[in-house]
């Protein structure tokens, strides 16, 4: 027998450290889960403000649940389904839920554009969705530009498995953050000059964890680029339903119309219900793509990450519920504006500046000024402080792979309006302490040491304080 001692006993994959989860982000998570905040039983736990999750609306939800027994298959209402819904397993999904998800779709956009059910593939939330998208279009080290600061773990989604690579594009605060055809162009010809062969470009609208959404000009020149360097266009469209400004959302969906000879084989949408629903336990995620191909690929890949028949049936039926749907995604926007604008006023008062946002379940909150240097070893001394000490978890911008340190994505949606109160305080007592305002506290030294760093000495701010 041939001796093998030599070979590894495990794959590349399960031995590399493609995961991530040892980044700071995932840490602020265990922090939390070591010493959870609770308004009465544990009043000094940390607030866990680095979950990106929707849980404004789930009063509606279940008041809906309450109302349409029939729709579950574990109610006596529903027990009927139970037997044909228990024994499905066609990797196409229910017929009648790729319709309804399709018809969703569109409500979102504002019936502006419609989606085919027939394109509509199911994958285990956007996580699956993404990494599914990049099976069909990445060989290993191919490679997708994706705008900076990007959701955290992109890195795990995008390249762990399929091992593709990410060449960020890097968008910065002299312009508010905005991304740019010039920026797109230039990352490009770098990573072409770099041997790195770019299969497409990769856009999260609206931005985790920017908060913003893309206006309709920047995204009809992007379309525009792809198709003239004829590489792909990946819309992660996830937060597409929680635009809470009259500046409305604009889907790549509606865009592709507008932009003349565009090629519908290089474009792809992946959404989810777990946000704009706030069910990301329900792990729906579709991948909605142009490209007749990619869609046949896609599906048989499914087979995967399959969403359970039992939540097929139980989401189309609330899907398919227009009137419930229309009051949730105009009662879901009103509440995220209302709770953005509480935080972010209270911020402001307390001097703190932050990107102005237009949806999204966060805000990208600026702290720059507190930095005993800007570097992102400093950003993590502040950071590691503001978990420990102040007890909240936010995440620093070096998760995001962010250019400037200082930034912290703040999500402000899984909470009650108390622990919202709560978590205000603490911030607002943080950096006034440091200003001499209220009385000392052990991060005083803190501030104290760093507020000499004004303002005045950072980038100008195209946004507001
Ligand atoms: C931009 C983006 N894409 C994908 C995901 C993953 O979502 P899901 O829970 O549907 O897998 C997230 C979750 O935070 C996200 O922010």
């Amino acid at each position: 027998m041939a001796n093998n001692t030599k070979q590894p006993l495990l794959s590349r994959i399960a031995t590399n450290d493609g995961h991530g989860e040892n980044i700071p982000y995932f840490h602020g998570w265990y922090a939390y889960e070591r010493n959870p905040f609770h308004p009465t039983q544990n009043p000094n736990g940390v607030i866990q403000m680095g979950l990106a999750e929707n849980q404004l609306c789930f009063d509606l939800i279940t008041k809906w649940i309450k109302e349409n027994p029939e729709a579950s298959i574990c109610t006596p209402e529903g027990v009927n389904e139970f037997k044909e819904i228990a024994i499905f397993q066609d990797y196409h999904g229910l017929t009648y839920f790729r319709e309804a998800v399709a018809k969703f779709m569109g409500k979102v956009r504002g019936n502006r554009v419609t989606f085919d059910p027939a394109r509509i593939v199911m994958s285990g939330g956007a996580t699956g969705a993404n990494e599914t998208i990049m099976f069909c279009l990445a060989d290993p080290d191919d490679a997708f530009l994706v705008p900076s600061p990007y959701y955290a773990a992109f890195d795990r989604d995008l390249r762990w498995r399929t091992r593709a690579q990410i060449v960020p594009v890097n968008c910065s605060s002299s312009n508010g953050f905005r991304l740019t055809r010039t920026a797109v162009e230039e990352a490009y010809k770098e990573a072409l000059e770099s041997n790195i062969n770019v299969k497409g470009l990769l856009l999260t609208n609206p931005s985790n964890p920017l908060g913003i959404t893309l206006d309709r000009e920047t995204l009809k020149a992007l379309v525009t680029f792809v198709n003239e360097k004829n590489i792909h266009l990946v819309c992660d469209e996830i937060y597409s339903a929680t635009a809470f400004t009259a500046q409305r959302f604009v889907s790549v969906a509606e865009v592709m119309q507008e932009v003349e000879h565009c090629n519908p084989d290089l474009i792809h949408i992946i959404y989810s219900l777990s946000k704009d629903l706030g069910l990301p336990g329900f792990r729906v995620g579709i991948v909605y793509s142009y490209n007749d191909t990619v869609v046949s690929c896609a599906r048989k890949m499914s087979s995967f990450g399959l969403v359970s028949s039992q939540s097929q049936h139980f989401l189309a039926a609330l899907l398919s519920d227009e009137k419930f749907i229309d009051n949730f995604l105009l009662e879901s926007s009103k509440r995220l504006a209302k709770r953005y604008h509480f935080l972010t006023e209270g911020l402001k008062e307390a001097g703190v500046f932050y990107l102005e946002s237009n949806a999204g379940l966060f805000f990208w909150m600026d702290l720059r000024p507190l930095l005993k240097e800007q570097t992102f070893d400093a950003e993590l001394e502040l950071w590691r402080v503001i978990v420990d000490e102040v007890k909240l978890n936010v995440s620093p911008g070096s998760s995001f792979h962010g250019l400037e340190p200082g930034w912290f994505r703040v999500c402000f949606a899984h909470m009650d309006d108390e622990t919202a109160k709560v978590a205000l305080n603490r911030i607002q007592a943080f950096v006034q302490t440091g200003n001499g305002t209220t009385e000392a506290s052990p991060l005083a030294s803190l501030v104290e040491s760093t507020k000499k760093i004004s303002h005045a000495a950072q980038t100008p701010s195209p946004y507001s304080s």
